[in-house]
């Protein structure tokens, strides 16, 4: 099975989760773009979407979904979105396409986030993706300068500015013995607005497409 098709089958078997009349959280990048596919096929009749990116706002409008602004939702029961890597705690890099702050947002309200991957994302120990941290344009020289004292090096993200106006660091080289601390750290920063770690808000189910199949690990319980 190609990556590609391990992708759409973990995608595939997130639809288990999504129930009538649901109002879903919906993720960005390749493997929730095969999810909104597979919603829209499936024909299950939700209330609607939350979506983590204008991209996967438009492709879900594309099929007809309704768009639900966050702050007019009062609870939200799922979040289905990919991540760049995981480990078997279930917590995640993500931020691959940009989207990671809404993306942090939607996952942190939802009551169930599930994780759809394929079987390259599923690693030991967090760290070779580069993390992905969202920074305020003007601090961006400050923040790179501490990035660096930390032992990271970051690296601006050409020619990309993220769907909240702000630009991206992509940092290579941090060590990552203590997800949970190294994401509270970061977050301290003046000037960054979030990190692609989430792992104070890690995935509750995580779908893995495999060359046998599609696994499933679920986090132990809180
Ligand atoms: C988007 O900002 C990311 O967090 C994506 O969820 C992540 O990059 C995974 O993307 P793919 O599904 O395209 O690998």
């Amino acid at each position: 099975m190609s990556q590609e098709d391990q992708k759409r089958a973990a995608a595939e078997a997130a639809l288990e989760y999504i129930q009538p009349g649901m109002i879903v959280g919906v993720g960005s990048g390749s493997t929730a773009n095969h999810f909104i596919e597979a919603l829209a096929a499936s024909g299950i009749d939700i209330k609607g979407a939350v979506a983590s990116s204008e991209a996967s706002a438009e492709r879900l409008k594309g099929h007809g979904i309704q768009i639900h602004d966050l702050n007019t939702v009062a609870e939200l029961p799922v979040y289905i979105d990919g991540a760049d890597e995981t480990n078997h705690k279930l917590q995640l890099i993500k931020g691959g396409g940009g989207s990671l702050t809404r993306e942090k947002i939607v996952a942190t309200v939802s009551s169930r986030f599930v994780c759809i991957v394929d079987e390259s994302k599923l690693v030991d120990k967090l760290g070779a993706f580069p993390l992905p941290v969202e920074v305020i344009p003007m601090a961006q020289s400050y923040v790179s300068g501490l990035l660096a004292k930390l032992g990271g090096r970051p690296e601006l993200r050409k020619g990309f500015t993220t769907d909240n106006g702000n630009v991206i660091l992509d940092v290579k080289g941090l060590r990552m013995v203590d997800p949970v601390e190294l994401e509270g750290a970061l977050n301290h920063i003046p000037g960054v607005v979030c990190n692609g770690l989430f792992a104070r808000r890690p995935a509750d189910i995580l779908l893995v497409g495999t060359q046998e199949g599609v696994i499933k690990l679920a986090r132990s319980p809180r």
